[in-house]
């Protein structure tokens, strides 16, 4: 399978994928990394792992729809099975997303629906709650909102930040997301129209 990864930061959702890759996990290739920011460490992961790729800086379209028709054009141009976003911190538009629907993918700091948007760790502390954690979904045009694929939990502690509470889900993310991209390239999920199979039964 074929797949493109988007991205705006560190990356280690995407080092935690190429590791899986490496690892001969995943039945498939990253073929592209695309970013909006040109800082993003995540770039250098995948030149240092010989993956193309491209920055698209946001800031030179005059609209949203304009700056998603070129990343759409990038994306299409490598004939993806699998589009994978991994911390690509934009909003996307509605025509953008119906184009890859039922092909895309994001993971989400929080335990969907819950918390979605930002700040989700602090969030989490404020509300006094005592489990946290991550999901992976398919993307539809409602901002955190798709089909729900993996979630993995972790316990809040007394003494966390949201610092030290972003590290405990990060880690959990690091499994979650190779794992719904690994299912989702063997075939064991499959995502219809209608619904998401896994080993052939709806989820
Ligand atoms: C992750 O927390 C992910 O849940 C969110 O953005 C962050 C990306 O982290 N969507 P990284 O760039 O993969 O390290």
């Amino acid at each position: 399978k074929r797949i493109v990864v988007l991205i705006s930061g560190s990356g280690s959702n995407l080092q935690a994928i190429m590791d899986a890759i490496d690892a001969n996990r995943i039945n498939g290739n990253i073929v592209r990394v695309i970013s909006n920011k040109a800082d993003a460490y995540g770039l250098t992961r995948a030149s240092n792992a010989n993956i193309p790729t491209s920055f698209i800086d946001h800031r030179e379209f005059d609209s949203r729809e304009a700056f998603d028709g070129e990343v759409q054009k990038v994306i299409d141009a490598e004939q993806p099975d699998l589009i994978v976003l991994a911390g690509f911190m934009r909003i996307l538009s509605a025509g953008f997303v119906s184009h890859f629907v039922g092909r895309m993918l994001n993971i989400h700091p929080s335990l969907l629906p819950k918390y979605k948007g930002l700040h989700t760790h602090q969030r989490a502390l404020e509300n006094g709650d005592s489990v946290h954690g991550c999901t992976v979904h398919v993307v539809t045009e409602e901002l955190d909102g798709g089909p729900l694929l993996i979630q993995a939990q972790v316990p809040i502690l007394a003494d966390d930040t949201p610092d030290t509470l972003q590290a405990r889900v990060h880690t959990r993310e690091h499994v979650a997301y190779p794992l719904a991209v690994e299912w989702l390239c063997n075939g064991r999920l499959e995502v219809t129209d209608s619904a998401i199979l896994l080993d052939g039964e709806p989820l």
